[in-house]
């Protein structure tokens, strides 16, 4: 056995069977402690309402909190400052005032909470019925204001816009690097659309639990990538499910 790095979004991934999660701590504490292993969290919420679900589950403590659909990462889980370095990189073309007066136009999208809003995150909620038609329609009004963003839409209901160089993925890398961990030596977890850019980043090991939202699934059948498992088990069983597939546990 050697160490690895684990990432894996929260909810309804790492999130959603207790008793699997036990297991599953139990196993990741123990490649911690004995090999080096380190923890990550990726998850769309803001360090607000992630701290909500600390309080309500009591997860292991990470080696990094990555937040806001990887617009943030943290040196640790009760940390209030993001990276500098990762901040810098995404503040490249990134214009927050421009992308809200553009959106204020599309009577479909309604913003989501403040505590969702973030530095370089702008979410809304927008139905399922209406993405299809309106997501090509905002992505033409902000390329015509020059701004080159990325739309990423989850779990049937939340539309996000992410810098280009904003999410899970890319922020996965960021911490790869600094860390020494090689593509084959990572693994990352998730369930739902904003989830995606961790497994087409590049060739990392990845595990899409069983109760994967049709937006993933869709992706993953569009395409043939064997570094990519789809576990059978759902929440934190497919990660058990996963990491033994792939022989890191
Ligand atoms: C989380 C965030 C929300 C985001 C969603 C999908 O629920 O709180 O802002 O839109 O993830 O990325
Ligand atoms: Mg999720």
């Amino acid at each position: 056995m050697s160490k690895f790095l684990f990432v894996s979004d929260l909810d309804h991934t790492f999130v959603g069977d207790d008793a699997a999660l036990i297991e599953l701590q139990t196993h990741l504490s123990h490649h911690r402690t004995n090999y080096g292993t380190k923890i990550v969290y990726a998850t769309g919420r803001s360090p607000v309402l992630y701290r909500q679900l600390k309080a309500e589950k009591s997860p292991i403590d990470p080696d990094a909190l990555v937040t806001s659909v990887g617009t943030e990462i943290y040196p640790h889980d009760a940390s209030d400052t993001p990276d500098k370095e990762w901040s810098e990189i995404l503040s490249h073309g990134w214009n927050r005032d421009i992308i809200v007066s553009t959106l204020d136009q599309f009577s479909q999208l309604a913003p989501q909470p403040d505590s969702e809003q973030r530095p370089f995150k702008v979410s809304y909620y927008l139905s399922e019925t209406a993405a299809a038609t309106v997501v090509p329609q905002i992505e033409s009004a902000l390329a015509e204001q020059g701004l080159s963003v990325k739309l990423v839409y989850s779990g049937g209901q939340d539309l996000d816009v992410l810098p280009i160089k904003g999410n899970k993925g890319l922020a996965m890398q960021f911490l790869a690097r600094r860390w020494g961990f090689s593509s084959d030596r990572t693994v990352a977890c998730g369930d739902s659309g904003n989830d995606i850019a961790l497994f087409s980043v590049g060739d990392e090991r990845g595990i899409i639990v069983g109760n994967a939202r049709p937006e993933l699934v869709a992706w993953h059948q569009s395409q043939s990538s064997n570094h990519v498992y789809r576990a059978k088990a759902h929440y934190a069983a497919g990660i058990l499910e996963g990491l033994k597939y792939f022989g890191f546990i």
